[in-house]
């Protein structure tokens, strides 16, 4: 049990990597606030395997683009656990246009969610964590924030240039606020997966063509599984990776490696 008596806040954790991450959270025996936008029911669904394992958890509704939202769902954490000790920026979603087609709605849905939600979601959490800390600067991280990035923090992808933007965007935003916010014992890591198997490319893994396109790309030749990012979420929200900050730790089994070149150039 990893992080025990630690309470968690992950956004967007109804589905997909976040829903991984907070039942793994739980299972290490942290309280779990199980963030939703819409999917109401999913996110109880993931409360109630939390709970069934032992765990605590909440369900929490906020836009993560809304500061009002962000700031009520920090309160109600408190209120329920006490305290907040871990936040993982998760939330994301593509909306994918050609560049000449993409709208400025589409560009800005994207950023508000993929950065902006970040850009909040770490603000408030380091305000808490150093509000709890009340001075003192114990040996060990006052807390820790995961953004949720994307190989495509450095893999260029067309036809998604306002996800691509975004996810370098938490690049170099992860990269300075780790900076910022190292010497007040907070620590803030990135976590770029891959194609891991979730609700959001759907339309990769449905199709067998589009699997085997994809295995190209992919060295390890397997799509990722949430429970993938999850075990290195936990790592990483863990003190076993206390000195570690400013990171970006990549989940995608190889994609980064440039696989198109390993019989060509
Ligand atoms: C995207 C997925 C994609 C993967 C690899 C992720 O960040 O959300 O749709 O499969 O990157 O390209």
């Amino acid at each position: 049990m990893k992080l025990t008596n630690q309470t968690a806040i992950i956004t967007g954790s109804s589905s997909g990597i976040g829903k991984a991450i907070a039942i793994a959270f739980g299972q290490e025996g942290a309280n779990v606030v199980v963030n939703y936008n819409s999917s109401r029911d999913k996110a109880l669904e993931v409360v109630k395997q939390i709970k069934a394992a032992g765990g605590d958890a909440i369900a929490v509704k906020a836009n993560v683009g809304k500061e009002a939202d962000i700031l009520k769902m920090f309160e109600k954490a408190v209120a329920v656990f006490g305290q907040i000790d871990i936040v993982v920026a998760n939330s994301g979603i593509q909306n994918d246009a050609t560049f000449m087609e993409m709208t400025l709605e589409q560009w800005e849905n994207v950023i508000n969610i993929n950065l902006t939600g970040q850009f909040l979601c770490a603000r408030e959490a380091a305000k808490h964590f150093v509000a709890q800390a009340k001075g003192q600067t114990p040996v060990r991280a006052i807390g820790k924030i995961i953004c949720m990035s994307s190989v495509h923090d450095m893999i260029p992808w067309a036809g998604h240039v306002n996800y691509a933007a975004s996810k370098g965007g938490v690049l170099m935003f992860m990269k300075s606020i780790a900076q910022e916010l190292a010497p007040l014992k907070i620590r803030v890591n990135a976590i770029s997966p891959g194609a891991i198997q979730t609700p959001i490319n759907k339309s990769v893994w449905s199709s067998e063509q589009n699997m085997k396109d994809l295995m190209n790309l992919i060295p390890y030749r397997r799509i990722g599984q949430p429970e993938d990012v999850a075990k290195a979420a936990v790592w990483l929200a863990s003190d076993d990776s206390d000195y570690i900050t400013g990171e970006t730790l990549y989940v995608d089994g190889g994609m980064m490696l440039y696989p198109e070149f390993s019989d060509n150039g």
